[in-house]
């Protein structure tokens, strides 16, 4: 069975630090050569989403459909996400708000970047997910910028993330792709 996995990037900042983060999850997932896997990103960034409930204008009608479309076309998501004032980003929140059929009996991992890794903005957006119908994975990474980054919150900052997310992002990957050719299964109907 194939898998499509989406590495979304949550942060749609100027200067994020989250691109530096997804690429290396994407590094990570593309070196493990799983049979019949995929790793993209997704650039919450690259979608110029209307805020719900505003009247999109014709440019963003379209990028609400290639949101869907793009979302639609996984089957399991890696979140890089931030946190700000201790919740996700605003913007990703606002963009799960137009997702339901299309994120539905899917399987989703957390990377979690900032002073505690975003622990506090993943604990609260699981609960969010969980009414999306969305499984979670119990492993997730907190990347901190007290450890994993030189000269953090400088120019000159670099990321270096420590040896022991290896063994984390191992598990984070074995657990998302069994839940994700489960979860395929079952949209496929061969689970009933
Ligand atoms: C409005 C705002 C609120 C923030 N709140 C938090 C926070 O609650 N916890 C934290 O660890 N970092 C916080 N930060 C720092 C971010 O972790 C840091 O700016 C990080 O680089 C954000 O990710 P990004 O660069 O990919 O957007 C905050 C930053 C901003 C701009």
């Amino acid at each position: 069975m194939s898998l499509k996995i989406g590495i979304i990037i949550a942060s749609v900042r100027e200067g994020r630090n989250g691109k530096v983060v997804a690429d290396w999850v994407l590094e990570n997932g593309q070196k493990r050569n799983d049979k019949d896997v995929t790793y993209e990103l997704v650039d919450l960034k690259s979608f110029d989403l209307p805020l719900l409930g505003a009247t999109p204008t014709e440019s963003q009608g379209i990028a609400l459909k290639n949101w869907s479309e793009t979302m639609a076309s996984y089957d399991g998501y890696i979140l890089v996400t931030p946190e700000y004032n201790h919740l996700v980003p605003g913007a990703l929140v606002n963009a799960f708000n137009f997702l339901n059929a299309e994120v539905n009996n899917k399987a989703l991992a957390f990377v979690g970047y900032g002073f505690l890794g975003a622990a506090r903005g993943i604990v609260g957006f699981r609960a969010h997910l969980a009414y999306q119908q969305i499984a979670m994975t119990q492993q997730q990474i907190n990347i901190s910028f007290v450890s994993d980054f030189k000269n953090a919150m400088t120019p000159e900052q670099e990321f270096a993330p420590g040896a022991w997310h290896t063994p984390e992002l191992e598990a984070l990957f074995t657990q998302l792709l069994g839940w994700s050719k489960a979860l395929k299964a079952l949209r496929n109907g061969e689970i009933k």
